[in-house]
């Protein structure tokens, strides 16, 4: 009675342990076989850049956020008191963490950097479409190169992980924009040099905030709305910025994937220019990706003893598993690479069971030289293995029975067979397997 009473006041969702929290999410071999796919896709892509993969504790100070990140993700953090009485929050993006590696050892690397990670990060974000409290992200980073070449192989970086999962020019869309432009705009108009960073973020809210709201939240700034709309209607200046970056992009074929947008400015307070953000072209998603230049984030993060410009950008998996599932050519490819990945190469039966010792001598040799192999670790009936063989998505059978010492091979999918004696199934194998 007494235990009633006292679990009564409690949050009923604690009471249920075996509940998920929300935003985080349970990986199934399906689930975690598409979230492979996505992560070794993006470590492909970055190592064809040059870009070489590095990584940083889940766990940081939580002042390195609140002194770098800025913006709306502090309100995000999952942060706590340590038993040594440190404040600490779950890592929610890369880049303060970065510029902290490679401020702390600048010196021992050649510049260009061009570095990677895939890491899983958290926010304390309202769950929905496109959004959760724990996702993984691609984060490709040029610390060193001020020219906008770098911000062009950035960008291609970003066309060509996308292209990798299948999706065209027709599925998603580059918005590229520039901070200092609205740096000076606001500049132009007596905001102060410090409340530019809260300018920035009412801009940064711009689609997503009904007009009435924007006004309000203007009105600090003694800004009205009508010369924000005059503003983003007039972008020829920073069309002219553009060129090089769509030039370069065009020598490398790579055009028609970029546009010019001003409403971007990114929520994140480090950025200091060639800003931008992904988005599918059907616009059901929320960004895709989303980055740019932050020029001063390492000369803040070491009290102007290194400082090296820097640009990246940071590809979330969640927004991209919906896209690819929702465009039929990408979603084919998806599921290929699932299905070859999951199978086995070679499902052994056995068919007599004097012979298992037989079998399992051979399946540890072909396991020792790289095919993945399986079997039945009890006695089943030879129909149920062969299901079992197909099940697993095997080439080949082999089948240790009547026939030993000669085994059977056959081919699953073009119903052949043949028969070997057993100590030459191995150079068999290799000329008719390619192992993966
Ligand atoms: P961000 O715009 O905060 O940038 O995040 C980049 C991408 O991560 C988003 O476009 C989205 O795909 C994904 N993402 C963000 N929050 C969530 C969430 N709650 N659930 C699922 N996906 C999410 C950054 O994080 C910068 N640090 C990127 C960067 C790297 N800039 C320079 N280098």
């Amino acid at each position: 009675m007494r235990f009633a009473l006292e679990t009564s006041r409690v949050d009923p969702s604690l009471c249920r342990p075996m509940n998920l929290l929300p935003g985080f999410r349970d990986f199934y071999p399906e689930d975690c076989a598409r979230r492979n796919y996505i992560l070794s896709r993006w470590r492909e892509v970055a190592r064809r850049y040059g870009c070489v993969e590095y990584d940083g504790p889940v766990l940081e100070p939580i002042d390195l956020y609140k002194k770098k990140s800025g913006g709306e993700l502090l309100g995000q953090l999952f942060d706590f008191v340590d038993k040594g009485e440190r404040h600490v929050a779950m890592r929610p993006e890369m880049t303060p963490t970065l510029a902290r590696m490679v401020a702390a050892r600048e010196r021992d690397f050649k510049k260009p950097l061009k570095w990677f990670c895939v890491p899983q990060f958290f926010r304390y974000e309202k769950q929905q479409r496109g959004r959760l409290r724990e996702f993984y992200q691609l984060n490709c980073d040029i610390i060193g190169e001020p020219s906008p070449a770098a911000d062009a192989e950035l960008i291609a970086i970003v066309i060509d992980t996308l292209r990798a999962f299948g999706l065209t020019k027709e599925d998603f869309v580059i918005r590229v924009s520039d901070r200092t432009a609205w740096t000076q705009f606001a500049m132009a108009r007596g905001v102060g040099e410090e409340q530019v960073p809260d300018f920035l973020n009412v801009i940064d809210k711009l689609e997503r905030t009904p007009r009435e709201e924007i006004s309000k939240r203007l009105a600090p700034f003694s800004i009205p709305i009508e010369s924000v709309d005059a503003f983003l209607s007039n972008p020829a200046a920073e069309a002219a910025g553009l060129k090089t970056l769509t030039e370069d992009l065009a020598a490398r074929g790579l055009d028609g994937f970029v546009e010019l947008d001003l409403t971007i400015v990114r929520g994140l307070a480090y950025y200091t220019g060639f800003v931008f953000e992904v988005f599918d072209r059907r616009k059901k998603e929320r960004a895709l990706a989303g980055g740019g230049r932050y020029d001063k984030l390492l000369s803040l993060m070491s009290d102007n003893k290194v400082d090296l410009p820097a640009l990246g950008f940071g590809m979330g998996d969640v927004v991209l598993a919906n896209l690819i599932q929702d465009t039929p050519a990408a979603k084919a490819q998806m599921d290929a690479w699932m299905a070859r990945n999951r199978a086995v190469d070679l499902y052994a039966i056995i068919a007599k069971e004097e012979q298992r010792p037989a079998a399992l001598f051979y399946i540890q040799q072909l396991r020792e030289i790289g095919y993945r192999v399986d079997y039945p670790l009890a006695p089943v009936k030879i129909g149920k293995q062969f299901q079992t063989a197909e099940q697993l998505g095997a080439s080949l059978a082999i089948v240790f029975g009547d026939e030993w010492p000669q085994v059977k091979v056959k081919d699953l999918a073009k119903r052949e067979e043949q028969l070997v004696p057993a100590t030459e199934l191995l150079a068999l194998l290799e000329r008719i397997l390619p192992r993966a």
